[in-house]
């Protein structure tokens, strides 16, 4: 079946099971053109918790999944392919996170988005790269915080936020393959253009770089910059959107090497089939989810 068909039947599908479909700015160009909505995990989680349909297909990782099934118990959540997980989230396990909470026992616990539920159910409160900065800058009573597990994106808040933080050795393997010397060879190549990446990358690249922004702040930068060249440091995909929506910029990658695997695994075909057989469902059980959703609603909240 070619790719128009594969999306017409998906959007009658769509209908008919009252499904919404919510895709991750990294995913392959052809599934982010049948999405509901496009965005990084903070929109996405908050168009899970307001949406009025019955099924959430999630076109992304499993921690984002699992986000949409912590706002929404009572729908259905679909992965069309059950294995793409975040190596990232799997740096840090319930376990290791209560044993860090005992050596710590006055820190408040934020964690990144890109964590398991279980661990999501262990914190105090959540936070994306889109509003990180916000959501420590919020805790300005508290006397330590632990933040888990990203330490490049938690050394990047410290900076920005002015603060110590207690941080875990976690890090994402795409964007820690983005390197400082990447940043020098393609200003090198393209000298009038801007360098934005993400709080994922090194802060050695952080600091060679114009500006830092979630992967939807890049796409708001990409409109209302004046920049009419633009080098983007984060997943390779990100780049479909960005030439989609500017089609007069040009846009270069930092690296080559920044592809998320995990984000691949997401097809036109599983999409189709995920609606069909309607699983692979992602289901967090009721007494993770009633914890892991204080702290998702508190960032909700305060961001
Ligand atoms: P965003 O929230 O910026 O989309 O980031 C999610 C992610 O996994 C980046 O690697
Ligand atoms: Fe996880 Fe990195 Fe992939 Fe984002 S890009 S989903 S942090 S492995």
């Amino acid at each position: 079946m070619n790719n128009s068909k594969l999306m017409q039947k998906i959007q009658q599908l769509k209908r008919k099971r009252n499904a919404v479909i919510l895709v991750h700015n990294y995913q392959i160009g052809e599934v982010q053109d049948i999405a509901d909505y496009i965005g990084d995990s903070l929109e996405l989680s908050r168009t899970a918790s307001r949406t009025n349909a019955d099924v959430i297909v999630f076109c992304g990782v499993r921690f984002m999944a699992e986000t949409a099934s912590i706002l929404c118990p009572d729908k259905l959540v679909l992965m069309p392919d059950i294995n793409a997980g975040c190596p990232m989230a799997d740096m840090i396990t319930r376990n290791e996170l209560k044993v860090l909470k005992k050596e710590h026992l006055k820190a408040t616990v934020v964690s990144y988005v890109n964590t398991s539920a279980e661990v999501k159910a262990e914190i105090d409160i959540c936070c994306t790269s889109g509003n990180a900065v916000k959501i420590v800058e919020s805790l300005k009573d508290t006397a330590d915080i632990i933040f888990v597990p990203d330490k490049y994106l938690g050394h990047y808040v410290s900076v920005k936020a002015n603060r110590d933080l207690i941080l875990w050795d976690g890090y994402c393997p795409v964007h820690a393959k983005i390197l400082p010397e990447d940043i020098v060879r393609q200003r090198k190549a393209h000298p009038e253009a801007k360098v934005i990446v993400h709080p994922e990358c090194t802060p050695k690249v952080i600091q060679l770089a114009d500006e830092t922004l979630s992967t939807s702040g890049m796409c708001e930068y990409a409109k209302l910059s004046e920049a009419s060249e633009i080098i983007v440091g984060t997943e390779l995909e990100m780049l479909y959107r960005l030439r989609k929506e500017n089609p007069e910029k040009k846009f270069y990658p930092l690296s080559a090497q920044a592809i998320c695997q995990n984000m691949k695994l997401t097809t036109l075909e599983k999409v189709l089939w995920c609606l069909e057989d309607m699983k692979y469902e992602i289901k967090v059980p009721e007494d993770i989810q009633i914890r892991a959703k204080r702290a998702v609603d508190r960032m909700l909240e305060v961001s």
